[in-house]
C-alpha cells in the first residue's frame, strides 16, 4: 500500500514516517511507498520501500495533484500552519488549513472516484476545537467551541472529514491532539511551544520562559503515543466509527509544577533552575481557551493509547531527540 505524508518535513510528519520505515507495514499490510509533501523539503532517511519527497503547497491544487500522482490508500493529512501563525495572520490561516485541507479533501475524492476505491484520510485536528462554553472536563460528543482562527479552521476540516466520509467519499479519521511535549527542534510559532521549550531547551543548557503560571493544566501526549495513535487509526475499522469520524485522542493532564517536577526526578534540578516566570498576555489568552481535562472514552474503547506518565516522555526526549 501506498502513504502520503503532508507536512511530511514536519515534527510528527518524520517522526511517522521513520516509523514506518522500522515496522515497514500498517495493519499488517506492506507499504511499497511513501511521498512526503512539505513546502520546504523533508529530510532523508532510510527505509524499506522508495520514499518520494515532494516540494509543494497544499493551498495550490496543481501542487496537491502532484503529491497525489501515486494514487496513495493513506493520507495523513498533517500540514498546517500552527496556532500562533494562523492566529496572527487569519489570511494565512485560512490559505493553509482550510484552504489546503479541502484541496486534500477534494484530490481524495476525485482519486475515489476515478479508481472505485474511497482513499483513507487520517486528519490531524486538534483539540484546539473545544473551549469557551466547553465543560471543565470534555467528554465526547460536545459542541465544538473554538477559541482561535486555528481551532475554527480545524473544527471546519472535521466537518468536512465527516460529510464526505458519510457520503462514502473517503474513509476519514479526524483525531484530536493533545499538545505534543516534548518537541524537539527549535522554538516554534504554536501558541503551545514554550509547553516543549521550557524542558527541551532547559534540558539542553539553555534558558527558557514560561509565561503561564505553575498551576496552568496542560492536557498533552508524547511524540512517541502520537505516532502509535496515528499508525493505529488507519488499522481501525470504518463502521466502528460510528457517527462521527473525530475523536478526542487519548493524553494526559499535568500541571506545569507536575511536569517541571517530573523532569526533575528524572534529570536532576538544574533544568528546572533555568526556567525563566514572565507571563505574556498574548500566550496566556489563546493557551487558557484550551481545555486542560478530557475523557475520551470513546479512543480509548477504539484502542488508541495514553502516555503512563511525563517521566516517560522526559526520558524518551533524553534517549532520541536531545540535541
Ligand atoms: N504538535 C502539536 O502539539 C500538535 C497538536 C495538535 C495538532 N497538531 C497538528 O498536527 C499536525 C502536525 O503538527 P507538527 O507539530 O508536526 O507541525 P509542524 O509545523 O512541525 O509540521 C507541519 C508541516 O506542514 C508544513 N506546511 C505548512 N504549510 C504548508 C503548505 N502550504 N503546504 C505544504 N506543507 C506545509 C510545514 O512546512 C511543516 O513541515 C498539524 O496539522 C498540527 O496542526 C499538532
Amino acid at each position: 500500500m501506498r502513504i502520503l505524508i503532508t507536512g511530511g518535513g514536519g515534527f510528527i510528519g518524520q517522526k511517522l514516517a521513520r516509523r514506518f520505515g522500522e515496522t515497514g507495514s500498517v495493519g499488517g499490510r506492506k507499504i511499497s511507498g511513501i511521498t512526503l509533501g512539505d513546502i520546504q523539503q523533508p529530510r532523508e532517511f532510510t527505509a524499506p520501500f522508495p520514499i518520494n519527497r515532494v516540494v509543494g503547497d497544499i493551498s495550490r491544487e496543481a501542487d496537491v495533484a502532484a503529491l497525489m500522482a501515486d494514487q496513495p490508500d493513506i493520507i495523513y493529512h498533517l500540514a498546517a500552519v500552527v496556532s500562533g501563525a494562523a492566529e496572527a495572520d487569519l489570511d494565512l490561516g485560512m490559505r493553509i488549513n482550510l484552504d489546503g485541507t479541502l484541496n486534500i479533501l477534494n484530490a481524495a475524492r476525485r482519486q475515489g472516484q476515478t479508481t472505485g476505491r474511497a482513499p483513507m484520510v487520517i486528519f490531524a485536528s486538534s483539540v484546539a476545537v473545544h473551549g469557551g462554553e466547553a465543560p471543565h472536563e470534555v467528554i465526547d460528543g460536545i459542541e465544538l467551541n473554538p477559541q482561535s482562527s486555528y481551532g475554527t479552521q480545524k473544527a471546519v476540516g472535521e466537518l468536512l472529514l465527516q460529510d464526505y466520509s458519510r457520503r462514502g467519499l473517503i474513509d476519514g479519521r479526524g483525531l484530536r491532539l493533545p499538545t505534543v511535549t516534548i518537541r524537539p527542534g527549535k522554538p516554534n510559532a504554536a501558541a503551545s511551544s514554550f509547553m516543549s521549550s521550557i524542558f527541551r531547551d532547559t534540558l539542553q543548557g539553555d534558558t527558557s520562559n514560561c509565561p503561564v503560571s505553575r498551576d496552568f493544566a496542560v492536557w498533552h501526549t508524547s511524540p512517541r503515543t502520537v505516532v502509535e495513535n496515528l499508525i493505529h487509526a488507519a488499522t481501525v475499522p470504518a463502521d466502528v466509527f460510528g457517527y462521527n469520524r473525530n475523536i478526542n485522542l487519548p493524553g494526559r493532564t499535568d500541571t506545569i509544577g507536575e511536569m517541571i517536577a517530573a523532569m526533575t526526578d528524572v534529570a536532576g534540578p538544574d533544568a528546572a533552575a533555568r526556567i525563566t516566570w514572565e507571563s505574556d498576555r498574548t500566550i496566556e489568552k489563546i493557551v487558557t481557551g484550551w481545555r486542560g481535562y478530557f475523557a475520551p472514552q470513546k479512543a480509548l474503547a477504539l484502542g488508541f493509547q495514553a502516555d503512563a506518565s511525563f517521566c516517560d516522555s522526559v526520558r524518551n526526549f533524553l534517549k532520541n531527540d536531545i540535541a
